[in-house]
């Protein structure tokens, strides 16, 4: 196993829609331990390929942490099939080192897609897990946390990355 390289803030691939896996090869197995052992090392409750540079649907979570019934989570090609109500937590990712904000998303998410070795998987998740999930299959669509803030508070973001974005 290695620990992979994590793209920041504004690398494009954060921001590109990644493809659907289609094959569940060695190749594949050897990045899901890769990305398994970058989050635990950065360390981070969530990681999705496009942030260590393969723009592929797949996506690691542990928010054992936070939640300590929920195991480990490999999920390739997610897809959230339900969603219900909203709530407001603060919230970071690990592409945008030093930026923690106030983020209201779905309380309780469905989401469906394969296990790592391409069985379908269906999980209902509610609390840190539900927050994860919406995060990283963000990340998969290539929409990061500060996509969904308001314009003054992304002005704020951007002052302090000195970054102009179109
Ligand atoms: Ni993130």
């Amino acid at each position: 196993m290695a620990v992979l390289e994590i793209k920041k803030y504004p690398e494009k691939i954060l921001r590109e829609q990644s493809e659907p896996v289609k094959e569940f090869n060695p190749e594949l197995q050897k990045l899901i331990d890769d990305m398994i052992e970058t989050m635990y090392s950065a360390p981070g409750i969530g990681l999705a390929a496009n942030q260590v540079g393969v723009s592929k649907q797949i996506l690691v979570i542990d928010v054992s942490s936070q939640d300590e019934q929920c195991p480990l989570i490999v999920l390739i090609n997610p897809k959230i099939v339900h969603a219900t109500g909203e709530i407001a937590i603060e919230e970071g990712c690990l592409s945008v080192p030093d930026y923690t904000t106030v983020l209201k998303r779905k309380e309780e998410v469905k989401v469906s897609g394969l296990d790592r070795h391409g069985k379908p998987v269906e999980i209902e998740s509610t609390g840190f897990l539900a927050r994860a999930l919406q995060h990283e299959i963000d990340h998969l669509n290539g929409i990061l946390l500060v996509d969904r803030i308001g314009r003054l508070k992304k002005e704020l973001f951007r002052k302090r990355y000195k970054i102009v974005e179109k």
